[in-house]
């Protein structure tokens, strides 16, 4: 039986592709763009990102329209039997709009509005950008409807890439004022939860709430925070208005737009519930080297995030560099094999295509260095090409991977929310507050043992999942205490930190000790907080090995049963040093039919191997293989009945892999079992029941 790809639906196939930009060679459209179409066949290519920047294009003067470049362009991937994934403009506008619409350039939160230039450029509260935005994506649509190329829509172009992502101009203010109203119903409401009254900030009139600008406020968090839940609802707003005539006039085409690692502006886990598919863009910094393998582990824990961001749903890999990402500090070109690996890293993870910036390198202009399919050579000729073509191959083998996903048991905590708010708080380590850093620190060890791994955040279920872990869970969102105390009974386990429970979802803290409401399911009360310089350190011994703890360590007490559920927690370790030497470093409290864990202080690597290792065992995490070497990554994906395994070797050396029974290998077509080796930069997938 045929599986059709969920992204495209009538494409039974991992989809192969890039953004492509024709009308930059529109002069010599004769000769480059049949060469493109021989050389995108070539590499197996099925779809292309097409638009992304066109406004000047399609409107070159201001209600003045030119499609028909559009139109042949769309013929001819509809002859070669590519589709378009076809973009609406407002990644970049035009100059003529700038010049005579200026409430359509942004004000920065220097209060100083932008002259024209850059991209991602646009007020999204201007009503006139909003009238033409609303114009052009309903003559896209209109016009392309029926097109047989028309793939699915790509919504501008990673939404708040450049600036601070916001808008500081009067429509903005009035609009962000707005959105409080609506939250808080009264000024007596939002003062209380902002705590006003400190340095004598009290509201009486909403005129006088602006965002938090360098030249006004910075201080009061709870603005702080609700500015940047501003920002990820102007996002979300902005998209519907984007999506409305798309989704009348095509209702069975998705839309997506393309989000990029942790980005800080917009909570992804918001903005994803309106995607109709996930996808997002990959630059990560490759060395070449032995450092390989922690760059790959970063970028597992993104492609995680991607695909849990939908609940598990296959996502694109919308851009990818096949070499040289020119704008990275040190722009290194890609080794040979290094291509294919990083394109399956994404496969094995969750993604249902492997894309890449840019199909045709541009000739002049920032990006004219930057890797592409196709060099200033044009013809196919270089080395890079010739890995697309074999990436290509490779991807054609994969079929039946199409549509399934990652059975992942663990659930790591990654919430925007707490981490703008506890980036923001001021304690502790003020200098670099490392959320994204000490959420990886406990990731890395799952994806060393080949323990599949979902991230989530406070608004997420946590249904299915055997283990929850939630490092520096600073806030406790309305709600997920709740859920926590369902979890714990109903036999979960929960890990957590330091730094737990310290405010609320308006930043305040907690009354009556951390970790305010889930004090009882932790049964600890945790008094106060110690930040480390670093060149101190305390020693954690645990089950008869001493571990560095370094940066954080919370000083605690085990609550009386009485508080703590009916049970005491049992110390598992001590702090060796210190006035607090003998405190409580890690706990694990019974609670309901299951357990929750805390871990006092940030710890050395080798601890949160050896104690998640151990915690593995005793919840039994199905492993994808027992045995797994340091440098390759084992990860699999499954349809319920089959098993698709992903090997991943990033080191720049051999690796032998026990892989046991094995199975079907589906790009030699060879049964494989016992000890296989993997090449330098090598990959294996194969085929296995189940179970
Ligand atoms: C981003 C953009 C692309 C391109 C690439 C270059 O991801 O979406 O348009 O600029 O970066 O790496
Ligand atoms: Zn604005």
């Amino acid at each position: 039986m045929k599986k059709y790809n969920p992204v495209i639906g009538n494409m039974p196939h991992i989809l192969h592709g890039a953004d492509y930009n024709p009308e930059q060679w529109i002069k010599w459209k004769d000769e480059i763009w049949p060469q493109d179409m021989r050389l995108a066949k070539k590499a197996g290519i099925n779809i292309l990102s097409i638009g992304i920047f066109s406004w000047s294009m399609l409107e070159p003067e201001e209600d003045v329209f030119d499609f028909s470049w559009l139109d042949e362009v769309m013929d001819m991937l509809a002859e070669n039997g590519i589709k378009a994934d076809l973009a609406t403009p407002s990644g970049a506008k035009p100059a003529w709009m700038g010049k005579n619409h200026p409430e359509t350039l942004r004000v920065e939160r220097n209060g100083v509005r932008n002259e024209f230039g850059g991209r991602h450029n646009a007020c999204l509260s201007s009503p006139y950008f909003r009238r033409k935005v609303t114009q052009i994506n309903t003559l896209l649509a209109e016009r392309y409807k029926d097109h047989p190329a028309l793939g699915m829509w790509h919504i501008s172009n990673e939404y708040g890439g450049s600036g601070d992502s916001s808008c500081y101009c009067p429509y903005c203010r009035a609009a962000f004022r707005e959105f409080l109203k609506k939250k808080y119903g009264s000024l007596d409401a939002l003062n209380e939860a902002y705590w006003t009254t400190f340095w004598s900030h009290r509201f009486t009139n909403w005129e006088q709430i602006n965002p938090p600008m360098p030249a006004g406020d910075t201080n009061l968090h709870g603005l702080n925070l609700d500015w940047h839940r501003f920002t990820t609802w102007q996002y979300i707003d902005f998209y519907r208005l984007e999506t409305e005539p798309l989704k009348r006039i095509t209702p069975d085409k998705k839309c997506t737009a393309n989000l990029m690692n942790l980005f800080w502006p917009i909570n992804y886990f918001e903005l994803a519930r309106e995607l109709d598919v996930v996808s997002w863009d990959n630059y990560p910094l490759w060395r070449n080297s032995e450092k390989d393998y922690e760059v790959a582990q970063n970028t597992a824990f993104l492609h995680d995030l991607y695909r849990s961001l939908k609940q598990g749903q296959p996502f694109m890999l919308m851009e990818s560099c096949p070499s040289a990402v020119n704008w990275q500090p040190v722009s290194k070109i890609h080794a040979p094999g290094a291509h294919l690996s990083h394109s399956m890293q994404a496969v094995a993870h969750g993604s249902d295509t492997v894309q890449y910036f840019q199909f045709r390198k541009s000739r002049g202009s920032s990006e004219k260095f930057h890797g592409a399919v196709v060099d200033h050579e044009g013809q196919g000729r270089t080395r890079i090409y010739g890995e697309i073509v074999q990436t290509g191959e490779a991807l054609s083998r994969l079929d039946a991977v199409v549509g399934t996903t990652v059975p992942a048991r663990v659930a790591i905590l990654f919430d925007w929310e707490n981490w703008w708010a506890y980036t923001d708080a001021q304690f502790a380590h003020n200098d670099n507050k490392a959320y994204d850093e000490i959420v990886r620190e406990y990731y890395r060890p799952f994806a060393e043992m080949g323990i599949p791994v979902d991230i989530v955040d406070e608004t997420c279920s946590l249904e299915g999942y055997d283990l929850l872990i939630t490092p520096l869970m600073y806030m406790i969102r309305d709600g997920f205490d709740e859920k926590i105390r369902r979890f714990t009974q109903q036999g979960g386990t929960w890990l957590t930190t330091c730094i737990t429970g310290y405010v609320n979802d308006t930043d305040l803290c907690f009354l009556g000790g951390f970790p305010g409401p889930l004090k009882d399911v932790l049964g600890l009360w945790e008094e106060e907080l110690d930040a480390l310089y670093p060149e101190d350190e305390n020693c954690i011994k645990w089950r008869e090995k001493s571990y560095r703890g370094f940066y954080y360590c919370g000083l605690s007490h085990v609550l009386p049963a009485d508080e703590a559920l009916g049970q005491e927690a049992s110390v598992e370790a001590r702090y060796g040093k210190d006035f607090y030497a003998g405190y409580p470093a890690i706990t694990r409290h019974q609670a309901g039919q299951g357990q929750a864990i805390y871990v006092a202080a940030r710890m050395e690597p080798e601890f949160y191997r050896d104690f998640l290792g151990a915690l593995a065992d005793e919840l039994k995490l199905r492993r994808v293989l027992p045995e797994i070497p340091y440098g390759v990554e084992v990860t699999s994906r499954t349809d319920g009945e089959k098993e698709y395994v992903f090997l991943n070797n990033y080191l720049p050396r051999e690796a032998q892999v026990s892989i046991g029974e094995g199975g079907l290998d589906l790009l030699s077509g060879k049964e494989i079992s016992g000890q296989v080796n993997l090449s330098a930069k090598g990959i294996l997938i194969y085929q296995r029941k189940f179970s």
